[in-house]
């Protein structure tokens, strides 16, 4: 019996993936590093110092920068990033989550967020959705990031729900396998093939309703 739902942010509630990426490659081209899609989609919900150092590694770099070098590039990505971040509005919404988000709360579903961001808060603001959201795992409270459960196993915590009573949804790979390892129901949002591993795949937002799921469920894809 479902009862939760656990929401990844970035790609899934509103298309800021883009913006990671197109602040991220800035970086890459300052420090004179490659930058390709499938580097784009490898940093998917990794955290912020732990994208830089893939970065870095993707141009055989890792070496070339001290600590304190490696922090101020993280922080003027953030910079440029929040700029992006503060664009939003809700127009931004993808479409079909409001209507997600104001089904699964009029059906009693609890919601709970699971982004790695530490600007989440923000771009909930932006978006108008900060009221649907009063469970955000603070990412500095981790210890793992993704693909590790742990940020997927304390949302369902923060919404007092055993993780098999919650979906999770995920565009990013890396989330898929954390939404598993942590034992929720994973619903990956985008290429089939990317997204493998999820329980249910679908193509966009648009296709993301309680009937649509309920439809894959009885499938017996899951
Ligand atoms: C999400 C995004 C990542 C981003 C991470 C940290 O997981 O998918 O692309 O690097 O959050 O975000 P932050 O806003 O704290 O740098
Ligand atoms: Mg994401």
């Amino acid at each position: 019996q479902l009862k939760g739902a656990v929401f990844d942010l970035d790609g899934v509630i509103t298309d800021t993936a883009r913006f990671h990426s197109q602040a991220w490659k800035q970086i890459a081209d300052k420090v004179g590093d490659g930058w390709d899609e499938e580097l784009a989609d490898a940093l998917k919900g990794i955290d912020r110092m732990a994208s830089l150092d893939l970065i870095l590694k993707h141009g055989g770099k890792q070496h070339d920068f001290t600590p304190a070098e490696k922090t101020a590039l993280a922080t003027e990505k953030n910079t440029r990033y929040l700029q992006l971040v503060d664009t939003l509005t809700p127009a931004d919404i993808l479409p079909g989550i409001q209507d997600f988000l104001d089904a699964l709360r009029a059906g009693g579903y609890k919601l709970a967020l699971a982004s790695a961001s530490k600007n989440a808060p923000r771009v909930l603001k932006n978006l108008g959705l900060t009221d649907y959201f009063p469970h955000i795992v603070d990412p500095a409270t981790l210890t793992h990031g993704k693909p590790d459960p742990e940020i997927f196993v304390k949302a369902a915590e923060s919404i007092d729900l055993a993780p098999e009573a919650c979906i999770g949804i995920e565009d990013a790979a890396a989330g898929v396998q954390g939404i598993n390892a942590a034992g929720e129901l994973s619903i990956g949002i985008g290429d089939a093939e990317e997204l493998h591993e999820a329980c249910i795949v679908f193509p966009s937002t648009a296709e993301l309703t309680l009937p649509n799921i309920k439809a894959a469920m009885e499938k017996g894809d899951v």
